[in-house]
């Protein structure tokens, strides 16, 4: 058994150690917000955050975040009015939808660092999670407008 903090609540999670924490949220938790991708690093579709780090759940272990505090999509705000997801709505950013959770986790890990990053920045920052539906020129423009409004 795995105690760990998602949310900003202790849950216990009776899974192997190695188990990725994509698995923990998604199965074990009911969190369906972060999706997989990959399953290999490649897409950012699993991002979420841990001790306000963005990173690719599917390669991360439970026990490696034993005690850290873990968020995902479904904390980010309690009721949606995070400046991203507002901005995400204004931009119609999605296309299918599926890759958006991990943008959007990405993306706030940018605007928490860097509130109001150049459009070059964003870019740099958000290589990485790939959104098969070719939503980039959106995304973009939704977290301009996140950092404006932010
Ligand atoms: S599912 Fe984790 S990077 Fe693709
Ligand atoms: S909106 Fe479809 S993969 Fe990004």
């Amino acid at each position: 058994m795995i105690v760990l903090n998602v949310n900003g609540k202790a849950v216990s999670v009776n899974a192997e150690p190695e188990t990725p924490l994509l698995w923990a949220i998604r199965e074990h938790l009911k969190l369906t917000g972060t999706k997989y991708g990959c399953g290999a690093g490649l897409c950012g579709a699993c991002t979420v955050h841990v001790n306000g780090k963005a990173v690719k759940s599917c390669l991360t272990a439970i026990s490696r975040v034993e005690g850290a505090s873990v968020t995902t999509i479904e904390g980010l705000s309690g009721d949606s009015s995070h400046p991203l997801q507002k901005a995400w709505l204004a931009e119609q950013v999605p296309q299918c939808g599926y890759c958006q959770s991990g943008q959007i986790m990405k993306a706030a890990e940018l605007l928490k660092k860097n509130p109001h990053p150049s459009r070059d920045q964003i870019v740099e920052h958000m290589n990485g999670n790939i959104c098969r539906c070719g939503t980039y020129t959106r995304i973009i423009a939704a977290i301009q407008r996140a950092s404006q409004e932010g």
